[in-house]
């Protein structure tokens, strides 16, 4: 048993966004929340939070992109129950397969090999390495438990992040794929798919770069309810997953309507 005396939920990527907003909220409504990412500033600030505020939420170093260092933290969460394990952590990345050798530097570069392999690492096989450590652990345990992954509305295919829309595809490939594989061992597997989210990484994004604002607008024009998601709104569908037991290999999109694939 953990030191909160019930069985927590693991949110990797749990520092910023709405894995962060995850942990609150679960750890507000008395449900303890292990929050696991890279960055030791980021984990020392929400360790702060949680003293501060006296939360039900303890803090783990994790780089998802990498097996040894996720198989590491399953180990060391080991004697803790775990219900269910919620996989936040991944990279968007504007970039064309093709770009005019005048293209100026900014978003809309070509993709170099290394940037896909990177958002790929992360998004596609990240949440492979998380699923597969989630799902042996409960399997080792004769338990069940609910994984939640993260796409992205871009998996039906965007204009200017390529791999960052197929790594979310193949997020809810995965999503179905286990789906049907674990549910005999009790393990439900569900993915909340966000359309444009109004959190902090957007307007730092905006307001670093103007011409981004502005595309950003005509992006918002484009949702049927002409504006973004909030983190909160988000963090429903992801409770939603998480608690409703009949959910299994299926998408909750959060996207308002419908996500405009091609803004130019
Ligand atoms: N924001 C949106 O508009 C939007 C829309 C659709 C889908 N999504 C998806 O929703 C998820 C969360 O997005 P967000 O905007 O909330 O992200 P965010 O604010 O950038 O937070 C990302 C979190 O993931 C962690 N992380 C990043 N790389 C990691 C790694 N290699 N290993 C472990 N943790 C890592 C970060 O912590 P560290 O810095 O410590 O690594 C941070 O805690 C992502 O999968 C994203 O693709 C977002």
């Amino acid at each position: 048993m953990n030191d909160f005396g019930a069985p927590a939920v693991l949110v990797v990527g749990g520092t910023s966004g709405i894995g962060l907003a995850t942990v609150l909220k679960l750890a507000a409504a008395g449900r303890p929340a292990i929050a696991a990412a890279r960055d030791e500033t980021k984990l020392a600030a929400v360790a702060e939070i949680a003293r501060d505020k006296d939360l039900p939420i303890s803090c783990h170093h994790v780089d998802a992109s990498s097996a040894e260092s996720v198989d590491a933290l399953f180990r060391d969460l080991a004697d803790v129950p775990i219900l269910g394990c919620v996989n936040t952590a991944g990279r968007n990345l504007s970039r064309r397969l093709i770009a005019p050798p005048s293209a100026p530097e900014g978003d809309w570069r070509e993709h170099t090999e290394r940037e896909w392999q990177d958002v790929i690492g992360l998004c596609l096989t990240g949440t492979f390495l998380v699923g597969r450590a989630a799902a042996r652990t409960w399997a080792g345990q004769g338990r069940g438990g609910v994984l939640v992954t993260i796409a992205s509305s871009t998996w039906q295919g965007s204009w200017g992040q390529s791999a960052y829309a197929a790594a979310k595809a193949g997020v809810v490939s995965l999503t179905r794929s286990w789906a049907l594989e674990l549910a005999d061992f009790g393990i439900r597997v569900v993915c909340v798919a966000p359309g444009v989210v109004d959190g902090r990484a957007l307007r730092d994004k905006a307001a670093a770069r103007p011409a981004h604002a502005d595309y950003m607008e005509r992006l918002r024009q484009g949702i049927p309810l002409r504006r973004f998601a909030s983190e909160d709104e988000v963090v429903a569908s992801v409770l939603h997953a998480l608690d409703n037991e009949y959910l299994t290999g299926t998408v909750l999109e959060v996207h308002g309507g419908g996500f405009p694939n091609r803004i130019v």
